[in-house]
């Protein structure tokens, strides 16, 4: 069943919001956990749909997950412990699901099947499915789309160094798990940053020559069994980030946002087109730095997007194009072809979008320019089934005239469950109703 949403616009939001824990996070956090030899605690692993799937693909594959007052207590069997799963495995909407769980799968003696929803099937899989072949895997697909089929062997992948041809984590993550059941030493060599949880969650060797980062993994040796505490996903605080920016005398408070600086390119380009942002109390956990954020609002300036600061907000482009579609003056976003392949295309839906709100916007096989500083009309969004499209929209209709009406509105549960009441509960004015 879909689920419509009309957003009003809001006068100002004010106060303070929890966030979800860190989607990347807690998928790797539940995975490294189920072939880690003995027990680990996953502090405040997250609801949303995305953890969600990874949590019930563990489990399916033998893997006994406890709930101890609020945490996740997860019996690691070691690298070779898993067992073969009843049926499919259903990774839902999520593609780091789909492609970490993959590079695991890829050395197991068993059969397995990785299935998902619409959006999931019609993503580019040979990106994993390249390497892993390379290492010795049996991984096949239809079209290099999911259902992805893996055959079970009984002897190690062979380790490769692997040079990334895109920016993306969820392959260096694939091909980094795949080589813990590898012989020898298995490198990936990455020339643009992209999220590193993955090296630092498992402790990898990082060597930085000459602008190219090789990460190392040592097959046969699997993760320690840990404690985990998973912060405030600072891909969620996004949203916030750019709502309270943009509607006058809005003043909120997000404590405990995950500030890991693969991932807060947001923050340095909301704050170079005028964003009013603090940040506070830094400190560590979990091997990841924290800290509070305080956003007021302030007026936003356009400003040009690209290069390698890209793969460091790539979940973020579509808040920031709602950033440059109020700012003054032109945002453009370049460099950014790989939009294109995530829940949705994404440059496609926001281009789409805008232009319903009536922003003057030009697309690019690669990003977009939006003319912007006019004011927003409300329309009818489609969101293609992607959370982020749904929220993206739904500030923008907090800013717009009229209504907005978010299509399917619900996908927002993947990764941020309760962000509609979140948004209500700090505009004082916002009024939203479900239809
Ligand atoms: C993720 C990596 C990114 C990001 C996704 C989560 C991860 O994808 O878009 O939402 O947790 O590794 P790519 O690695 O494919 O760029």
């Amino acid at each position: 069943m879909t689920t419509h949403r009309v957003i009003r616009p809001a006068q100002a939001l004010t106060g303070q919001a929890d966030l979800p824990a860190d989607k990347s996070i807690a998928h790797r956090s539940i995975l490294f956990s189920a072939i880690s030899e003995g027990t680990s605690r996953i502090v405040g692993f997250p609801d949303a749909a995305d953890p969600q799937s990874s949590l019930a693909c563990v489990r399916a594959l033998g893997i006994q997950v406890d709930e101890d007052d609020g945490a996740l207590i997860v019996h690691g069997e070691g690298l070779h412990g898993l067992r073969k799963p009843e049926g499919d495995l259903d990774c839902g909407n999520s593609g780091t699901t789909m492609r970490l769980l993959t590079g695991i799968l890829a050395g197991q003696p068993f059969n397995t099947r990785l299935i998902g929803d619409a959006s999931l099937s019609v993503r580019p899989m040979r990106r994993i499915m390249d390497p892993l072949r390379t290492m010795g895997a049996d991984v096949s697909a239809e079209d290099g789309h999911a259902p992805l089929v893996i055959s079970g062997r009984a002897s190690p992948l062979s380790a490769i160094t692997y040079r990334l041809p895109v920016a993306s984590a969820q392959v260096k993550s694939c091909v980094l798990l795949a080589g813990l059941y590898a012989e020898g030493l298995t490198s990936v060599v990455e020339t643009e940053t992209c999220r590193d949880h993955t090296e630092r969650m498992l402790g990898l060797h990082r060597d930085v020559d000459k602008g190219a980062c090789t990460i190392s993994v040592q097959g046969g040796v699997g993760p320690k069994a840990s404690e985990w505490h998973i912060p405030g996903d600072f891909s969620a605080a996004a949203f916030l980030l750019v709502a309270a920016s943009l509607i006058g005398g809005s003043r909120i408070h997000l404590p405990n946002v995950g500030l890991n600086p693969t991932r807060t390119g947001l923050l340095d380009i909301l704050r170079s087109m005028g964003a009013n942002i603090r940040i506070e109390n830094t400190r560590e956990i979990s091997g990841e730095p924290i800290g509070d954020l305080t956003v007021e609002s302030a007026e936003l300036t356009g400003v040009r997007i690209d290069g390698s600061i890209i793969p460091n907000l790539i979940d973020e482009i579509p808040i920031l194009a709602v950033a440059g579609a109020c700012a003054e003056g032109t945002t453009t976003i370049r460099d950014a072809e790989e939009l294109r392949h995530k829940e949705s295309d994404r440059i496609r839906a926001v281009v789409t979008g805008l232009r319903a709100m009536g922003v003057d916007v030009e697309e690019f096989d690669d990003g977009m320019a939006i003319h912007g500083g006019k004011s927003l009309k409300g329309a009818e969004i489609a969101t293609h089934h992607d959370h982020r499209i749904a929220m993206a929209f739904a500030v923008a209709g907090l800013l717009a005239e009229g209504e907005t009406r978010i299509q399917d509105a619900d996908i927002a549960d993947v990764s941020f469950p309760g962000f509609y009441d979140t948004i209500k509960r700090l505009g004082r004015e916002a009024s939203q109703e479900r239809l």
